[in-house]
């Protein structure tokens, strides 16, 4: 079967080549893959020399085309999306039957292949702010305000209104002001830019860019507030006057959040609010995998406000 894979040390770093049908375990389904979607991780920080060569993409969606043998999952021919450590730029892919969440017929495959890695991280990091703070309300999130750095990518449009469906007012902060109108239509109370005057104080901070920019964030800080450290897209490195921090924002919490698992009903709860129109995917470019290295250039680039999703055809 066709696939696209990243070479680290191959220039250029992606190409098609022919693999090995998917040799699935008795517990995995073999989908027949018909979009996954590109994420900055997966070239951006590929560095040549390390060594690394693998069929690229964590997350898809497609249609059963084996059942997993051991009876689990879904049957031949049910819709579905993923995440996958297993390699989703592929026509057919082998995924654990615990990971394949049903597509409602609303939901397009761009759509489901754009929400698995970005919705599972956004819904995840929220939901720790729920855990962190059981005594505030029902979520920890209704009526506080929610500050998310690096609102236009993918992770950060949708913690946008996973935050704002919670009941929370949300600032985003971005660094580029001309390709931010649509934020205020996912719900966003103010969008800022990174470099302006700030006058806010906030209880929940969605990082996803790190570097000088979370500092600001850090002293807008209100008392028992929480900062979720998702991404680091700056490349750059925080200091953090704890000292500082205890006498504005007594019992504040950082959570150094990464999403380990791949979460089904997670995905189905993301899925089944885009059916009812509740959650917009933020897909900013799509096209055919042959155009793959054009996408990957421009998401390497960051020329993509939100996602890059490829379409496959079917074999
Ligand atoms: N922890 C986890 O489990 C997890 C999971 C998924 C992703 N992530 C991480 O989360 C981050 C976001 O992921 P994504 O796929 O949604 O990314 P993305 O779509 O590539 O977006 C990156 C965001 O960061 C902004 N940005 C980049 N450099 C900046 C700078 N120097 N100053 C201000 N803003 C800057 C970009 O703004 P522009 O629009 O202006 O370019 C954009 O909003 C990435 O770092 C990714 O590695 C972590």
């Amino acid at each position: 079967m066709r696939a696209l894979q990243l070479a680290s040390d191959s220039v250029p770093m992606l190409s098609f080549v022919d693999v090995a049908e998917p040799a699935p375990q008795p517990n995995e389904a073999v989908i027949s893959v018909c979009a996954a979607s590109i994420n900055y991780g997966d070239a951006g920080y590929l560095e040549p020399g390390a060594g690394i060569v693998k069929i690229g993409g964590y997350d898809g969606s497609g249609v059963v085309l084996r059942a997993a043998v051991d009876g689990s999952g879904p049957g031949v021919g049910t819709r579905v999306a993923f995440l996958t450590p297993n390699g989703t730029w592929a026509e057919r892919c082998a995924v654990r039957s615990s990971d394949l969440a049903e597509l409602p017929a609303s939901v397009s495959f761009v759509d489901a292949a754009a929400l698995p890695a970005a919705g599972l991280t956004a819904l995840g990091a929220l939901d720790e702010v729920a855990r962190g703070s059981r005594s505030d309300g029902p979520d920890g999130l209704d009526g506080r305000h929610v500050t998310v750095l690096g609102a236009t990518s993918g992770v950060g449009q949708l913690a946008v209104q996973l935050a704002v469906l919670r009941g929370a007012s949300v600032t985003a902060v971005v660094r580029d002001l001309t390709r931010t109108e649509h934020l205020a239509e996912l719900g966003a109370s103010e969008t800022v830019g990174a470099d302006d005057e700030w006058a806010f104080g906030t209880d929940v901070v969605v990082d996803l860019v790190g570097g000088p920019l979370l500092e600001r964030a850090v002293s807008t800080l209100r008392p028992r507030a929480h900062v979720l450290a998702i991404g680091n897209a700056s490349h750059r490195a925080s200091t953090i006057d704890f000292e500082q921090l205890r006498r504005n924002a007594p019992g504040s919490r950082f959570v150094a959040y990464t999403r380990t698992d791949t979460s089904a009903p997670d995905l189905e709860r993301l899925l089944g609010l885009v059916e009812d129109g509740a959650l917009v995917v933020p897909v900013g470019w799509s096209g055919s995998w042959e155009d793959a290295a054009t996408a990957l250039q421009l998401v390497s680039e960051r020329r993509v406000v939100g996602k890059a999703v490829l379409e496959i055809p079917t074999a």
